[in-house]
Formats: structure tokens, sequence, C-alpha cells
């Protein structure tokens, strides 16, 4: 939190602290699991290690009762190595934007080349019932804040990788894909906003991964983003929204798109 403090160095000192924790010198794919999405840990491979993330230089308390809280290192089938990243720092708990993005940092500091960065959003298409999982094809960033900090020009040109979004689509054929708008939360949008959203081109709308995904991309990562629709955006739903409906439809859902990720990490 220090201004002065470099974000990389501190980045640094968490990779070095995993990889000592860990015994893994190098992970080659980091995965953020979010809401829905947590069981995949379970289903990629095997679990060598598991640290509570407060013991990792950089890392926040979890604000959310039910969010995991640990990093795991992870052994898949092929031999690569996966750090689990199940303690996300979400913009709207306020501790900057260099807090949201330490893990994603960290990840690229343990030679991570691929970030998969999952969520569980609102819906802004009629069509997608809770549940469906949808491919981030590009966002919008609506926080007005960047992890880049001075003069740091990077281009977000194709930010999600298109040969991801194709092999992705290659495991689970006709996979929908979408524009993710992240805005600052906690509160859901007004009927308005979501308009706002829809008319200025989004098609999901979260409190997560556009900071993130800016982050990875100036870290050289390759990046592959999916959302768990876990409900309608406010006026596109008829009803109104709770965090509790948000949490069910993520645990519904849980399994069978936990297992869709982990058949997608499967190709990499
Ligand atoms: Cl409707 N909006 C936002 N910002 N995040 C969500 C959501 C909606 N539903 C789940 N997460």
């Amino acid at each position: 939190d220090d201004p002065a403090a470099d974000p990389f160095e501190i980045a640094a000192t968490a990779a070095a602290e995993i990889a000592e924790r860990t015994g893994v010198e190098k992970h080659d794919i980091a995965l953020t699991l979010g809401s829905g999405w947590a069981k995949a840990a379970d289903l990629i491979g095997e679990t060598t290690a598991t640290i509570p993330a407060l013991e990792i230089t950089g890392f926040s308390k979890p604000a959310l009762a039910g969010h995991v809280g640990t990093l795991r290192s992870v052994l898949l089938p092929s031999g690569k190595r996966a750090l689990i990243i199940g303690a996300r720092t979400h913009y709207y708990e306020g501790h900057g934007v260099r807090r949201v993005v330490h893990s994603v940092r960290t990840a690229a500091a343990t030679g991570a080349s691929t970030m998969i960065l999952t969520n569980g959003a609102g819906g802004i298409r009629e069509t997608w019932s809770p549940g469906t999982p949808v491919l981030i094809s590009d966002h919008i960033n609506l926080t007005a804040d960047s992890p880049l900090e001075g003069a740091t020009f990077v281009d977000l040109t194709d930010l999600y990788s298109v040969r991801l979004r194709d092999l992705a689509r290659s495991v689970e054929n006709g996979l929908d894909e979408g524009v993710y708008c992240q805005f600052r939360g906690p509160h859901y949008e007004t009927p308005a906003e979501v308009q706002m959203a829809k008319t200025i081109g989004g098609h999901i709308v979260g409190m997560s991964t556009a900071l993130e995904a800016i982050a990875a991309r100036q870290s050289g990562m390759e990046i592959l983003g999916m959302s768990l629709i876990t409900n309608l955006a406010a006026g596109i739903q008829k009803t109104p929204l709770s965090h509790e409906e948000v949490i069910q439809a993520g645990k519904d859902a849980e399994t069978r798109i936990s297992s869709l990720l982990a058949r997608i990490v499967a190709t990499l």
C-alpha cells in the first residue's frame, strides 16, 4: 500500500514464497476461480500444496465468507503445474487496484504464461439462463481505474486470447461469448445502467476480471476469461437480485461448469 513500493517487487517476493512453500520452482498456468468455479481446482489434477493466502506477502483478508482464501499448487496429468488462486481481492473492497491485481502479478512472477480468469456475473442477453457459461471476448472497464501506473501504454487488442477461446469451443461446441463490463460494485447495477451497458456493447456485468486482465496483459500472459451467468441483470430479469440467489446459482452450476473448465485446462 506504500505508494513508493514497487508492486512488481512485492509480487516477486510473493512468488518466491510460493516457490518455497510449494516446492515448485515454476508454475505454467494460473487460474483465478470465482463464484461457481471453485470445484475445478479438484478436477484438473492432484493438489500438491495448499497455502492460506494470508501467509503470502501482499494478499488481503477475504471480504466474503464462502470465498476460499487459499492458493493451491496442482500437478496436471500433462506434467504442467497450475497455481490456483482462490483468494480474489475485489475492487469494491476499496484497498486500491494494486491489491486487486497482486495475485495476477504474483502468478506471472511464478512463471505462469497463461492466466485463466473466471467469475460469476449477470447476463444482459435474455437467452442466457442462470448456469450458462460464457467466454469473455472483450471487456469494457467502467471502474475509471487502471492497474497501470505512469506512462505505461499497453495495447489491449485481443486481450482475451482468440487461440484459447477457439480451444474452449473445441471442448464445448457452441459455447457463447460476450463483452464483459466491469462495474465497481458492490451494489448491483440499476436497470438504467444495465441498459447503458447494453447500448455501449456489453453482454455481461460483473465486479472483477477486467482490471486483472489488464495487469495480466502487461505481464505478457495469454488470457482466457469465462463468466458463469448466475442471474440476468437488473431490469432484464423481472425479479429483484439477491446475493443469496447469485451464490445458489453458482452452487447449482458448479459441478457442470467446473468440469467444463477442467476439460479446457486438459487441452492446454
Ligand atoms: Cl447483475 N451485476 C454485477 N455487477 N455483478 C454480478 C451480477 C450483476 N450478478 C452476479 N454478479
